[in-house]
């Protein structure tokens, strides 16, 4: 039997970490076959990318910072690199893979600063998930929540104006129904009920229900 690809998205904040790991724990729970998952992703240039991403690495001999056009190659790559070697072979034997992101973020992110044509562009060979639920949350909110996590502290991304635009632009892709299988669901909920939700969905649209308890 072969498996399913659930991905979660959402603006910085909107909790598609927390949201992707209780799924995985609920499905564990059922006996159900997963693997919890994200991107960037744990391979080495995901890793490369979450260096960049804390301004861990500068981007040349000037320290200059990366330019864009770079980091959304290296997100393109590392996702076709995490297919391979992850995602792929898991939904093969039967495994429900849940991935914290995928290429919407890509298309969401990166086409703040770098054509947005061109960022699908590069991002055409990823199959499609067969689930994308997406968490909306308005940036401020977002943003409160990460500033209570985190204190001052601050990934590079993660600026209200910033997330402003990231958030119209995951707008814009439900709109033209450019996020495959898309389910929006309100992530300002508590998380619990928020966990509900998400299982329902996951069991209705990607899993055998009936054996399932939610
Ligand atoms: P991470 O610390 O994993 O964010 P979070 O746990 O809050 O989701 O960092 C991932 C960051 O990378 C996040 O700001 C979104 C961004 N990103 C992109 O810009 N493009 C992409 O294709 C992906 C997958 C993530």
């Amino acid at each position: 039997m072969s498996g399913s690809f659930v991905v979660l998205e959402g603006i910085d904040g909107s909790g598609t970490t927390t949201q992707a790991s209780l799924l995985n724990s609920w499905l564990v729970e059922q006996g159900v076959p997963s693997r919890l998952t994200r991107e960037p992703s744990d391979g080495p240039i995901g890793s490369l990318i979450r260096l960049i991403l804390k301004g861990r690495i500068a981007g040349s001999p000037s320290s200059q910072p990366f330019d864009p056009r770079a980091v959304a190659l290296l997100f393109a790559a590392d996702r076709l690199d995490h297919i391979d070697t992850v995602i792929a072979p898991e939904v093969r034997h039967g495994t429900c893979v849940i991935s914290d992101r995928y290429v919407a973020s890509s298309l969401a992110y990166q086409s703040v600063d770098v054509d947005a044509e061109w960022v699908k562009s590069i991002n055409l060979m990823a199959r499609q998930p067969d689930l994308t639920i997406f968490l909306r949350v308005g940036a401020e909110a977002a943003l409160e929540r990460i500033t209570k996590r985190q204190g001052l502290h601050r990934d590079l991304y993660e600026t209200l104006i910033v997330q402003k635009k990231v958030a119209e632009r995951y707008e814009a892709l439900l709109a033209d129904g450019a996020m495959a299988n898309a389910k929006v669901l309100d992530g300002t909920k508590p998380v619990a009920e928020l966990a509900l939700e998400i299982r329902r969905v996951v069991a209705e649209q990607v899993l055998e229900v009936k054996r399932l308890s939610l």
